[in-house]
């Protein structure tokens, strides 16, 4: 078996050499999750998409009847079927009415409001000439941008920077299971809480626009809007702030590249797809379960095991990407697939682009000098298959 160390530090900080040896080698293998269960893990391009289009691997647990009955708590009951987690069918129904509020449409008429927000974070740091990019801007940008979308007053977004990074934190590290459930539980019932407010005076917000869509009578349960909106929110911020953290790091390790997009800012499209490609915040898909016996790669996985999709290996197979470990902003043919591909394919991924293109934006143009004030070496990679990012990046400008 595929000897890979999923929680070993060098590996964390620059899985890239070990995912192209695997590539090459035993590219569909199965690997010891820290929870004691085995699952495959697929590393290969094409691999990666045919799995991700195969309606053979659903992401619905084969024992999903089982959490969600009596002998679990409420607040996990209520999150645990969302998108991620329903029926093929139920996720169809699902996807089509949270697609209507996210439309490119949609996403673009946030545009000035993104800008604003940008705008308002970089001047509170601006005259400081040094500043925590996650902490002071990476991190807020989105959480607040979220939190507006769906009607989150401000003075409450601080509680859901806890609640979403102790979540966070306990998907990846057993240890912190206890407390990342009694978080979860005060995250439910502020929902719950929120909920009922806006059903007795509709508002302009994401919650309201789902709320009307139930009154007329479609069929979007009390349950699985609460799942909806926490997916929502975690699903749509530790990815963003990375972006942006990974997407800088990028830029100031290839000062070549950082000054052309600087010359030639009409590039920040491209810029942010190599971005994407080269270091994008996901790095593994989230679980799939095979609902029969198949075969991958001489591979035999049978009905019920678990299989993840590496995303972070998949967009440096040099089958697909020419010379993939060189970080270019006008690489041309660039089919990452960092968004994941298939039914599951982000639904935030043009709220995320905007995001991106707005927040690098603004730092290269307001920031021209920014540079790292640490040695590479020294930045701490956080822990864990699901999200590669940096806890804190500090910068001089
Ligand atoms: C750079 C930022 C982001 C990245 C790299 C990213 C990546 C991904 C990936 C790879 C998936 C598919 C996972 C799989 O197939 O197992 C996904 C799904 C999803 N993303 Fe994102 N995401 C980002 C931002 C966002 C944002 C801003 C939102 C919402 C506000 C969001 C909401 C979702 C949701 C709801 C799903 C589940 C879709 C489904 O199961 O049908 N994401 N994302």
């Amino acid at each position: 078996m595929t000897k890979i160390d999923f929680q070993k530090e060098t590996f964390i900080r620059n899985p890239y050499p070990v995912y192209s040896e695997v590539r090459e080698q035993d590219p569909v293998f199965r690997f010891l999750l820290p929870s004691g269960q085995y699952a495959w893990i697929v590393t290969r391009y094409d691999d990666a998409v045919n799995v991700l289009n195969d309606s053979r691997f659903v992401t619905n647990p084969p024992y999903v009847d089982e959490i969600v009955g009596s002998h679990v708590p409420a607040h996990q009951a209520i999150i645990s079927r969302n998108l991620l987690t329903v029926t093929p069918s139920d996720h169809r129904r699902l996807r089509r009415l949270i697609q209507k509020a996210f439309t490119p449409r949609m996403i673009d008429r946030l545009r000035g409001r993104i800008e604003e927000i940008t705008n308002e974070l970089l001047h509170q740091v601006q005259d400081k000439n040094e500043m925590n990019l996650i902490e002071d801007f990476a991190f807020p940008l989105p959480i607040i941008v979220i939190c507006e979308m769906l009607g989150i007053p401000f003075e409450d977004q601080d509680k859901f920077r806890h609640w979403s990074d102790v979540i966070m934190e306990g998907f990846n590290n057993p240890s912190l299971m206890e407390q990342s459930d009694s978080v979860m539980k005060h995250f439910v019932e502020y929902l719950q809480e929120l909920i009922a407010k806006r059903r007795d005076k509709l508002k302009e917000d994401l919650i309201s626009d789902l709320l009307r869509v139930e009154d007329e009578g479609d069929v979007l349960s009390e349950h699985e809007l609460y799942a909806l909106v926490f997916v929502l929110i975690i699903a749509g911020h530790e990815t963003t702030v990375n972006l942006i953290g990974n997407g800088i790091l990028a830029l100031i390790e290839h000062p070549e590249q950082k000054e052309k997009l600087q010359n030639e800012p009409e590039l920040i499209h491209a810029a942010i797809e190599e971005i994407l490609r080269y270091n994008g915040p996901a790095e593994v898909s989230n679980i799939r379960w095979a609902t029969e016996d198949t075969e991958l790669r001489g591979k035999r996985i049978r009905q019920g095991e678990m299989l993840f999709v590496a995303f972070a290996s998949a967009n440096r197979d040099p089958a697909q990407f020419p010379e993939p470990d060189t970080f270019d902003i006008t690489r041309e043919v660039n089919n990452h697939i960092a968004f994941g591909k298939g039914v599951h394919f982000c639904v935030g991924a043009p709220l995320a682009r905007l995001e991106a293109e707005i927040a690098i934006g603004a730092l290269l143009r307001r920031m021209p000098n920014l540079r790292l004030n640490s040695d590479i070496i020294d930045l701490e990679w956080r822990p864990g298959m699901i999200i590669r990012g940096v806890r804190e990046i500090p910068l001089l400008f």
